[in-house]
């Protein structure tokens, strides 16, 4: 094979990417971007990746969270804030279910750019090209906002620049302290609808009390008051991607540098491909999602390409089927990754496959749907004797209408209040909380069960 290059991708099929139509105006703005400082440090992929094998092996979990698309608009403190913090008393909830440490990933700091069903749109019989997030065009239904602009890429690359600061200010300047997290929970758990979760709450506080009492305080102990947060985002708009590609001196390999861990999209997987192609040649652990038109065959050819050395962290399955569908297409894949001898981390993305249209013409997805995903993605690995590794949503922490039910419901007809996503449909602060409280009790049932297996 020719030696990796990160212009290598130009010579492959690619698909869901705008046609930038001032090649000029792209050509300066790809010059720009590939002078200024990468986002992230070789050194924090690697220790990424660590955590994902760890994750692959079950002796971590991983948590994987933010909006679908990040918006320039509402981009504000008070979000990335709010989204970090619910992120982080989600974490402590796993983390006592699992009893292994949560690693924590925000679809956050350069999540932009969108696949679509569509390459248009059409309303009112008028038909213009459709919105591919923000750092490519605008959501405004106009055909001037439609038209590809390359100088959006800079705007992103502020924006994540600006957002993973705050990121990293939020999990060491003391924000994160243990005590603090958790006494937010306890505040969801004392109203009244959502008393059933204060067990688990109440047994999380005791741990607490216990450490404290033992002089394990944010005073003395480090890992009670900071946390590591990652950043993550689909690698879709090539052009930004190779732009920020850096060479790592350390080791000799290339870097992407726009985010911790990329991700391939459903839509963008094929493994000819130009996404496939970029993503294969940097160091960073890279996410695939599996879809219901994943065949083995596919998987065993992209997981050679993707992880030809069968590292460890390196490669996260995002299984993405809706419910119900994970017993027909995740035993084949399960049985891919077996027959290769490949080493990856199975994660459960509960969103993708469960949207639908609700009576009052919103997409939205409800909650039982997403929480039943869990549950067969759960099943299924127990069934198979493989390892669900962790979980991908697509929330927020305002307290957005988008997604129905919950403890709260949100009903069809409450969607229209707070439906602010500029794509699809996300969990709100308490839909997210409450989930994760469902999905402590799955990883505590499963290690009762493992424990049980152990012990017969
Ligand atoms: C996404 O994660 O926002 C997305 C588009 O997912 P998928 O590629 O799985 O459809
Ligand atoms: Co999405």
């Amino acid at each position: 094979m020719t030696e990796w290059q990160k212009t290598n991708w130009r010579n492959k099929p690619r698909v869901q990417m705008p046609e930038y139509t001032d090649a000029a105006a792209l050509a300066k703005v790809e010059a720009q971007l590939s002078q200024y400082p990468p986002l992230v440090f070789a050194g924090e992929a690697r220790r990424l990746k660590q955590h994902l094998g760890a994750a692959g092996r079950g002796e971590a979990f991983l948590l994987q969270g933010g909006d679908c698309a990040e918006s320039f608009e509402q981009f504000s403190a008070d979000a990335i804030r709010d989204t970090f913090k619910v992120m982080l008393q989600m974490a402590m909830v796993l983390t006592y279910g699992a009893k292994v440490p949560v690693v924590k990933v925000g679809r956050m700091a350069g999540q932009f750019a969108k696949p679509r069903s569509a390459p248009t749109e059409v309303v009112d019989g008028v038909e213009l090209p459709s919105y591919r997030g923000d750092i490519i065009n605008e959501l405004e239904f106009t055909p001037e906002a439609r038209i590809p602009n390359p100088a959006k890429m800079l705007q992103g690359y502020t924006q994540a620049a600006a957002t993973l600061n705050l990121l990293r200010a939020f999990s060491t300047g003391g924000f994160a302290d243990m005590s603090h997290v958790h006494a937010w929970t306890l505040g969801f758990t004392d109203e009244q609808d959502v008393q059933k979760y204060s067990e688990i709450a109440d047994h999380i506080q005791d741990s607490i009390d216990f450490m404290t009492a033992a002089g394990i305080t944010a005073d003395t102990t480090h890992e009670f008051s900071s946390v590591e947060f990652y950043t993550s985002h689909e690698s879709l708009l090539l052009e930004y991607e190779e732009a920020l590609t850096r060479l790592d001196s350390t080791s000799g390999n290339w870097l992407a540098g726009s985010g911790h861990m990329i991700w391939i999209g459903d839509r963008t997987r094929q493994p000819d491909g130009a996404h496939v192609e970029f993503c294969r040649g940097v160091l960073n652990p890279i996410g695939l999602k599996c879809g219901p038109t994943t065949t083995a065959e596919d998987l065993k050819v992209l997981m050679s390409k993707l992880n030809p050395e069968n590292e460890e962290g390196r490669l996260t399955l995002i299984a993405r089927f809706g419910a119900g569908k994970a017993g027909e297409h995740l035993p084949r894949l399960v049985k891919a990754v077996k027959e290769e001898g490949a080493k990856v981390t199975w994660v459960c993305d509960p969103m993708h496959g469960n949207t639908i249209k609700s009576a009052t013409g919103y997409k939205t997805r409800p909650f039982d749907s997403v929480l039943r995903e869990v549950r067969d993605f759960f099943g299924v690995h127990q069934a198979e004797g493989t390892i669900p590794g962790g979980v991908h949503f697509e929330m927020t922490g305002l307290d957005v209408t988008e997604c129905t039910g919950g403890v709260r419901a949100v009903t069809e007809e409450d969607l229209s209040d707070r439906y602010h996503t500029a794509c699809d449909p996300r969990l709100n602060a308490s839909q997210s909380l409450e989930l994760a409280f469902l999905v402590a009790e799955e990883l505590t049932n499963l290690r009762r069960d493992r424990k049980k297996r152990a012990a017969s």
